[in-house]
């Protein structure tokens, strides 16, 4: 087994301010970045604060930036950097610190109640759902999202802009949206729910021009953007245009 001493670069602060701290720490083979932050806990700055919980990749809690990209700690090995490098690790940028690489995330779960649960369709039972394989496989893609905010962190919409995290869910919750409005047994049309009108008026849709940022930070491998986002786009806009449509809405406006 070979070692080496890297040196870091570890944001230490809280919400009134901070900066960066230089360490240098032995690095193992096989070792991940969390690895590293573990053994500086252990060994130079006990206080280090840092959230984590199963240490391979599926419970998306230990989110933060590492040379100012957004990846897990957990799944970053330290064979990806050479080992003359500085590696800089940094809380996501895009929410609140709480505590050194440590961020409240709430932005999240807030946008996350926004959005109204699946409707079960009228007399279908549980176990008597009848899906095509292509609607299930779709629907198991979105499902594979652990939420780590990677992509809701790296969205040039909110990442700079605090002003639109009130009109933006952002491309996980906009990925959400788009797997209710595309399956098959989503009874929300019929409850009086137009998914399509709130992901343009409620979501924020309107906001994302399709650069694919979320979707190269994916660490499931989503591909929000194509699956997700741009058929949601083209569902809206179809039924924004729709002559059907929108000659019911204007009887529907008029009685
Ligand atoms: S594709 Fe849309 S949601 Fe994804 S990062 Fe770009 S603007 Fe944001
Ligand atoms: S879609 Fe991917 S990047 Fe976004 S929260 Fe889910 S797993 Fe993380
Ligand atoms: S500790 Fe669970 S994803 Fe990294």
């Amino acid at each position: 087994m070979s070692s080496y001493e890297a040196r870091f670069k570890v944001w230490r602060g809280d919400v009134r301010g901070g900066g960066l701290e230089d360490f240098a720490v032995e690095v193992n083979d096989g070792e991940v970045v969390l690895d590293i932050i573990h053994r500086l806990q252990a060994t130079q700055a006990p206080d280090l604060a840092v959230r984590w919980n199963c240490k391979a990749g599926k419970c998306g809690s230990c989110s933060a930036e590492i040379n100012g990209r957004p990846r897990l700690l957990c799944m970053t090995r330290m064979s990806v950097f050479e080992r003359d490098e500085t590696i800089t690790v940094t809380p996501l940028r895009a929410f609140p610190v709480i505590r050194d690489l440590v961020t409240d995330v709430g932005f999240n779960y807030a946008k996350a109640r926004q959005v109204p649960a699946f409707v079960p369709p009228e007399g279908v039972g549980p176990g008597e759902y009848r899906m095509m394989q292509e609607d299930v496989d779709r629907s198991q893609e979105f499902r594979k999202c652990i939420e780590c905010f990677l992509c809701q962190d790296t969205c040039h919409v909110v990442r700079d802009h605090e002003e639109n995290k009130q009109a933006f869910a952002g491309p996980r919750f906009l990925m959400r949206v788009a797997e209710l409005d595309m399956h098959p047994l989503d009874a929300a049309e019929e409850s009086g729910l137009d998914r399509k009108r709130a992901a343009q008026d409620e979501h924020g849709l309107g906001y994302c021009n399709i650069t694919k940022c979320c979707t190269e930070v994916c660490p499931e491998g989503i591909r929000i953007t194509d699956n997700a986002l741009i058929p949601l786009k083209e569902r809206a806009v179809d039924r924004k245009y729709d002559p059907l449509v929108w000659l019911g809405n204007r009887i529907r406006r008029r009685t």
